[in-house]
């Protein structure tokens, strides 16, 4: 089974979570940057996180979304700085990109990230929720086969 966690971040956070999600599948790991060198359609499973942006995913992301690279399984992550409205800008996230992707979709995961303009959520994601993405990273294991 090929695997590969795809993410974009600017500030570390979404990338915390994405090595340690690859770790834990013990598959590839691309900075949405990066991705030319990989042939995308070819994995089994293909893991894309991003953080969340005015409760979108990132610009590369959508883009990345439009060209329809995924053709097999998926699972999606994020991260999100913003109190109360937080959690809610990030399902909304996750739900833009799951109507955008034609595949089998097996599951998805979020957790706070430090937001550096509004200072909100100081140290995360942190040992807990490095911990729940390894958790999460198991399950897709499970659910994969
Ligand atoms: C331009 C911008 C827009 C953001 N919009 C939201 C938002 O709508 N909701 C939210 O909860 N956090 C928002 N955030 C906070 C980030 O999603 C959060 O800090 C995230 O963990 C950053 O991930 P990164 O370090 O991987 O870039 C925003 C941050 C930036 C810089």
């Amino acid at each position: 089974m090929k695997s590969i966690v795809i993410y974009d971040s600017y500030t570390e956070n979404t990338k915390n979570i994405a090595k340690v999600i690859a770790k834990t599948l013990g598959c590839e790991l691309s900075h949405i940057n990066n991705i030319k060198k990989y042939k995308i359609e070819k994995y089994d499973l293909i893991v894309l996180g991003t953080p969340v942006h005015a409760a979108m995913p990132s610009k590369k992301i959508k883009k990345f979304l439009k060209e329809k690279r995924i053709k097999k399984s998926y699972a999606l992550f994020c991260t999100y700085g913003a109190y109360l409205i937080g959690k809610i800008s990030a399902n909304n996230c996750l739900n833009y990109m799951k109507k955008r992707i034609n595949a089998k979709y097996i599951g998805k995961f979020k957790c706070p990230g430090f937001h550096h303009i509004l200072k909100t959520y100081k140290e995360r994601p942190n040992k807990k929720d490095l911990k729940n993405a390894e958790k999460f990273a198991q399950s897709l294991k499970r659910n994969i086969k």
